[in-house]
């Protein structure tokens, strides 16, 4: 069956507005891939799977919101849509609006964007402004800007981005036959998190798929929800989730709870070394996509989490191309040689 996008696979499970315009590039449908070794190296006995959202056009999770959040704006007669990211939301919202034909206005943190979002973003035509500030100080300005004017909000405030992320949810039981027992991911803002609990209920109701158990994954250095407060000056390497309020923290720790799940920390450390670990496996993600594995390694490992013989999904949230000078900083450049065969063979012989 040909593939449409989000919007015409699941459109009667979205709660939509009927004027919803499709805008789409055919976001979703992205690869459960089975991860056998990387299962086997934190103790085994279980099954894991990465949900790549990588893979989306634009390189993260966000193009499944976006799809519906810009088609919603664009139905409702709006010229203009305006977001706070830490780079993925606005690199999405971007290019959404450009395949609709709106104005897209993003607001960045200054200086804590990896280099790939911020050139897709302008490469896909937004007017991108830095904030001498945070993600969170940048959030509390588009809220009360699109309060003054009728510019469309399209950060996961926005009921209609939470409806398209939902079908991750929805693809996660339809690949394995029903719901995993764990689902782990990484969490910033929120939505994401929120959203496939909403997915996972609605999917159960119909379906009879089963609920997961949340674990909900922040950085150690940003963990709101884990220390049970704001955190002024959220720092860590993920800069994709260094968010220090998130907006949709309250729904957030409610699903993890009705889930039977929970909210925990990991180190940068952590996060880069199973950043490591998942490239060796053939999957390149961005750093905060690393978090949620992570966290599931830390759990297993201190006998928190018993995963024998369960179905634990993982969900890789960005793709590695987003922030390539996390890598490129960590590697020496690569060793120049003459343009000869003797001192390539020389080379290959001596290591
Ligand atoms: N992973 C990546 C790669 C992200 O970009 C984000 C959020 C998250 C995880 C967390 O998702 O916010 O729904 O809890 N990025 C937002 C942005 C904040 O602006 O791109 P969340």
């Amino acid at each position: 069956m040909t593939y449409h996008g989000l919007y015409s696979r699941y459109r009667k499970f979205l709660d939509i507005p009927a004027y919803s315009q499709e805008i789409t590039l055919l976001e979703g449908n992205t690869p459960l891939i089975p991860m056998p070794r990387l299962a086997h190296q934190m103790g085994g006995g279980f099954d894991l799977w990465v949900k790549f959202e990588g893979m989306n056009p634009t390189g993260s999770f966000k193009d499944r919101g976006m799809t519906i959040a810009i088609g919603e704006a664009l139905g409702r007669g709006a010229r203009a849509v305006i977001c706070a990211s830490t780079g993925n939301t606005a690199a999405s919202a971007a290019a959404y609006a450009a395949r609709a034909g709106l104005r897209a206005i993003v607001l960045i943190p200054q200086g804590k964007v990896a280099a790939g979002k911020l050139a897709g973003a302008a490469a896909y035509g937004a007017q991108v402004i830095q904030i001498d500030g945070s993600f969170d100080d940048a959030l509390a300005m588009v809220v009360q800007i699109t309060q003054r004017h009728p510019i469309a909000l399209v950060n996961s405030l926005n009921p209609y981005r939470l409806e398209g992320q939902k079908t991750a949810a929805f693809e996660i039981c339809d690949a394995l036959g029903s719901a995993p027992d764990w689902l782990c991911l990484p969490v910033g803002n929120a939505g994401n998190i929120t959203a496939y609990w909403m997915g996972f209920r609605q999917y159960d109701q119909i379906h009879k798929t089963g609920l997961p158990h949340l674990l909900g994954v922040q950085a150690a250095g940003a963990a709101p929800l884990v220390i049970g407060r704001p955190v002024e000056h959220p720092e860590t390497l993920a800069t994709a989730i260094r968010i220090g309020r998130p907006a949709r923290g309250e729904q957030a720790l409610q699903a993890a709870e009705e889930s039977s799940g929970r909210m925990i920390a990991v180190s940068d450390d952590e996060i880069l070394a199973m950043q490591r670990a998942l490239a060796q496996e053939g999957v390149w993600v961005e750093p905060a996509s690393a978090a949620g594995l992570a966290g599931l390694a830390a759990e297993i490992r201190a006998g928190r989490l018993n995963v024998r013989g369960k179905r634990v999904a993982a969900v890789c949230t960005g793709h590695g191309l987003k922030d390539p000078e996390i890598i490129t900083r960590a590697f020496p450049a690569p060793r120049l040689l003459p343009a000869k065969l003797d001192a390539l063979e020389e080379l290959l012989l001596s290591e």
